[in-house]
């Protein structure tokens, strides 16, 4: 095979995670956010094993024709809407449904005459300050939407950029103004990511949108995805390349950034780098496994490369597996040595790093 790394993503673990998320919102529907090439796990595999999804969120019009052509059927919705008017002709086509979520996108759809219904969902800022109309020109720009007789306008959606805080009231006044705002308008109404899902119940209405938690990882600083019953539905693996013994004082990587403090510490070199996503920010002490042993990892992470201090594990061998996060190491841990979240980790896989779909 090579050089080995590679990355197993496992059904069992997506199905297991979104059957929490059913638990959590028995009574919403479920919006899989699967953008980002289903948050790096693959989009067509993820989208084909939860086919249960009653639609899936995408990024763009290039992510929605993916899913498409691989034969996907269910609901399609584009979280950003269109970006311009040339993706007209697919929008239709293929029954995608965009987010509206700025004046210029319904100009551009008045400009327009669509013989065919097309479905969009409406957006609110309710304090993100991303994306949406305010609560001053929401009801204006629904009205102007409903004036349009192509359009079917399927409901209502707001972000929580703070749901992961459960002390924070934040998410409970966005909440109350999404509501306020809406009153009897008729539609259905969406707000809950997958700290929402887990933590404000109150918020889950007709449809939630989980996108982290269906890949098996925590939304929550303090909270490993154990805590909260999810399974890592990714293992990212490489190998044991090399073994080298070091003397006291001889130092490791680029930069000589670590310095072995022994006389006879075993260095071990494993098949992946930051050509492959892992982060080149992640700091000496930074945990992983090799054979489900933990250690960590010494000096500047290389492109193709990183090493590891294997000193209290003297029976590692070359082509020894090694776990980069998984079911043994949650990414949470691993995301904290590099300064980052779980969410950038998936996501800055590159292609170099095979998937492979099992159990
Ligand atoms: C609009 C929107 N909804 C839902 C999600 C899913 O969020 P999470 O992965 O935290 O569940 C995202 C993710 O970035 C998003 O941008």
């Amino acid at each position: 095979m090579g050089r080995k790394v590679y990355a197993e993503i496992s059904k069992q673990a997506l199905i297991h995670n979104f059957h929490v998320v059913k638990q959590k919102a028995p009574n919403s529907k479920i919006l899989a956010m699967v953008k980002a090439n289903a948050y790096g796990h693959g989009i067509v595999s993820v989208a084909k094993i939860l086919k249960a999804a009653d639609a899936f969120g995408v990024a763009n019009i290039e992510e929605a024709l993916i899913l498409r052509q691989a034969g996907i059927e269910n609901p399609i919705v584009l979280m950003e809407g269109f970006f311009d008017s040339t993706e007209f002709e697919w929008i239709a086509q293929y029954q995608f449904i965009p987010v509206i979520h700025c004046i210029d996108q319904i100009e551009a759809l008045e400009a327009q005459h669509f013989s065919s219904p097309i479905s969009v969902w409406l957006k609110m800022n309710t304090g993100m300050n991303r994306l949406g109309f305010s609560q001053e020109t929401f009801l204006s720009a629904y009205e102007r939407l409903k004036k349009l007789p192509f359009i079917h306008i399927i409901g209502f959606m707001t972000h929580f950029p703070q749901a992961d805080e459960r002390e924070n009231p934040f998410t409970a006044q966005q909440t109350e103004i999404f509501l306020d705002t809406i009153k009897d308008l008729p539609g259905e109404k969406c707000l809950a990511n997958s700290a929402g899902i887990l933590a404000w119940p109150q918020t889950h209405y007709d449809w939630v949108r989980p996108g982290l938690i269906l890949y098996g990882a925590s939304p929550f600083a303090d909270k490993t995805s154990a805590d909260l019953n999810l399974k890592p539905a990714m293992q990212l693996t490489a190998e044991v390349i090399s073994i080298q013994t070091i003397a006291k004082g001889q130092r490791v990587g680029y930069g000589g950034k670590w310095e072995s403090q022994s006389n006879a510490t075993r260095i071990g070199i494993v098949s992946i780098g930051y050509g492959d996503g892992y982060p080149w920010h992640a700091q000496s002490g930074t945990p992983i496994l090799v054979n489900r042993h933990l250690t960590h990892i010494v000096g500047r992470v290389s492109m193709d490369m990183l090493a590891m201090d294997l000193t209290h594990l003297p029976d590692t061998k070359v082509g020894d597996p090694v776990q980069l996060w998984g079911e043994h190491l949650s990414i949470e841990h691993v995301a904290k040595g590099a300064g980052t979240i779980p969410y950038e980790l998936f996501c800055r896989l590159t292609d170099r790093v095979s998937i492979h779909v099992v159990d």
